[in-house]
């Protein structure tokens, strides 16, 4: 690979830059660009009923900035606008942005496109590139600022016709390939014309259209330009990334940092080659810092469908905040860990969000707790007790979890699968509670006094029958004792829990007893509407697990 044929982005001389010791405190205004810069980059570009279907999905998540298309390009673009407007599809506080290159005819088709719109935002374009101006346009400087300078003017012009309300945004496209002081004369060029005051301002976009550099660089390019053009508070300094070196999030949060206020991307961003910066990224990371995104991605498998369906793309199982394995955990440590800071979670009354491994709470995202914790043979003991209790309600002891989880482990090994809750809970039923002999519990009777508990139990084994009876300080203290003067005097007993398994009139209970027999231990689990019902099950499975 011949690394000599490319050359490095060279730093911008910026005296005292403050971006690096600013924090973001609010989210930026926000612009849609999906059914524009994403639709143009789709190998089957969205239909006009995918577009609607998109750009409902885009209001309903609270954007009020939508670029619909660039209009003057194709009919079905052209249609769509006028769809939104024939259908009354636009809600009243939202701006509907149109893109056309700095060209009159194309910006003519615009304005018939937009007829009727309550409220526009007419973005014009033209490339400033020092590359493209050599290359491609073969012009000088001024010939490609007088591009930029007449499109202003024909707008101007237009606009006085146009019944809706209308604000302007001039992007010097290729930004990030135009020399910084170029850039700024251009669009103060542009300002000449637009006149923008501080109650009316313009947009000057600065797109990243090829990312070029490391976001350090690009945060520097916006500093400068935020301090350099000319009044500042009369234009809104907007970011357009994309992702060619896949740092696009970095470098809009660093040109937020840098003192732009405004964001155009694309959901999961999609776009132009590696896309456009990823909105959904960019907005989360804001939510997950404690800043309100304004913007709602609580439905967010919702938003995944919708986009998948309408552009047939895909978003990976690892994109972060939305792919489907991002709040899952195979790992027996980072099951360990959040199953420990789940609990200790439930059990705090601080509101903060702490859990190891989860840097949300994936129910903000409806997101569901089964997901957190998957098995295959990369878990621990506290991932497979997580399923069991998430999903079933069985709080298996502490001590018991070695046991079961070995012996999920096994299968894990043998079949290098993942296992479902399901087969997880099969296994559970098939090992402990429909363990059916050799010992059968057929009768039991409880006598109390203020000292002791007498029990007297009928079981059988195989097919005789055994009478079987003893005392003790409570009903499974009395059955232990039973069982090791009758049965067995080798077994020792370790420990007990219980819980209720449903709650109601029909509730039942459930118990683990663990035994040590010749130094080992085993569990038997045990189910009844009784407690004592359940326990002596509970430890005749036992029993019959070490036969
Ligand atoms: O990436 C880009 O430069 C664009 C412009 C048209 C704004 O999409
Ligand atoms: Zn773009």
């Amino acid at each position: 690979m011949d690394y000599t044929k490319y050359k490095q982005y060279p730093p911008v001389k910026l005296d005292n830059r403050e971006w690096p010791s600013k924090k973001l405190d609010r989210a930026p205004l926000w612009c849609s660009v999906d059914l524009r810069d994403g639709n143009q980059s789709l190998p089957i570009p969205m239909s006009i009923n995918e577009k609607v279907e998109f750009f409902n999905l885009l209001v309903e998540m609270g954007f009020k900035e939508i670029e619909v298309g660039f209009p003057s390009a194709s009919e079905t673009e052209f249609n769509f606008l006028r769809k939104l407007v024939d259908d009354n599809l636009i809600p009243d506080d939202v701006h509907i942005q149109i893109l056309t290159q700095s060209r009159d005819h194309l910006i003519k088709r615009s304005f018939e496109a937009l007829e009727g719109v309550k409220n526009a935002i007419v973005h014009f374009y033209n490339s400033t590139s020092t590359l493209q101006r050599k290359v491609v346009f073969k012009k000088s400087k001024d010939e490609i600022k007088e591009i930029a300078v007449s499109g202003a003017k024909l707008i101007k012009e237009m606009s006085k016709n146009f019944s809706g309300n209308i604000r302007y945004e001039y992007s010097p496209e290729s930004f990030t390939g135009t020399e910084l002081d170029y850039a700024k004369d251009i669009c103060e060029a542009v300002m000449d014309v637009i006149k923008p005051t501080p109650t009316n301002k313009l947009i000057l976009n600065l797109p990243g259209t090829v990312e070029m550099s490391t976001a350090n660089v690009h945060a520097d390019q916006i500093e400068w330009f935020c301090k350099n053009i000319k009044d500042r508070d009369s234009v809104i300094i907007s970011l357009h990334a994309h992702n060619d070196r896949g740092t696009a999030t970095a470098a809009t949060e660093l040109g937020l940092l840098a003192g732009a206020d405004r964001v155009e991307g694309t959901l999961f961003g999609n776009g132009e080659r590696t896309g456009n910066v990823d909105i959904i990224n960019l907005g989360m990371n804001f939510y997950t810092q404690g800043i309100d995104p304004k913007l709602d991605f609580s439905n967010i498998d919702k938003i995944v469908e919708i986009y998948s369906r309408c552009t047939r793309m895909t978003v990976g199982p690892r994109h972060p905040w939305a792919g489907n394995l991002v709040y899952t955990a195979f790992s027996g440590s980072h099951q360990d860990a959040i199953k420990k800071g789940l609990e200790a979670h439930n059990n705090s009354d601080s509101h903060i969000w702490e859990v190891p491994y989860l840097p949300i709470d994936p129910s903000d995202l409806n997101r569901v707790y089964e997901e957190i914790i998957r098995i295959n043979s990369q878990s621990g003991k506290g991932g497979v007790a997580f399923v069991l209790e998430n999903s079933y309600g069985y709080k298996l002891p502490k001590s018991m979890h070695p046991e079961f989880s070995q012996i999920i482990q096994k299968i894990t090994d043998k079949t290098g699968n993942e296992l479902s809750p399901e087969y997880i809970f099969s296994t559970f039923n098939s090992e402990y509670l429909e363990v059916d002999g050799p010992y059968r519990l057929l009768d039991y009777t409880i006598n109390t006094s203020s000292l002791e508990t007498k029990i007297s139990a009928k079981l059988e084994y195989k097919t005789d029958k055994i009478d079987i009876s003893s005392f003790g300080n409570g009903p499974i203290d009395a059955f232990f004792n039973a069982v090791k003067k009758v049965i067995s005097s080798d077994i020792k007993f370790h420990d007990y829990s219980e819980h209720s398994l449903t709650e109601g009139a029909d509730s039942k209970a459930v118990a683990y007893i663990g035994m040590e027999v010749k130094g080992q231990i085993i569990f038997g689990v045990g189910i009844d509407s009784s407690i004592n019902t359940a326990s002596i099950k509970a430890l005749l499975c036992a029993l019959n697990r070490v036969e």
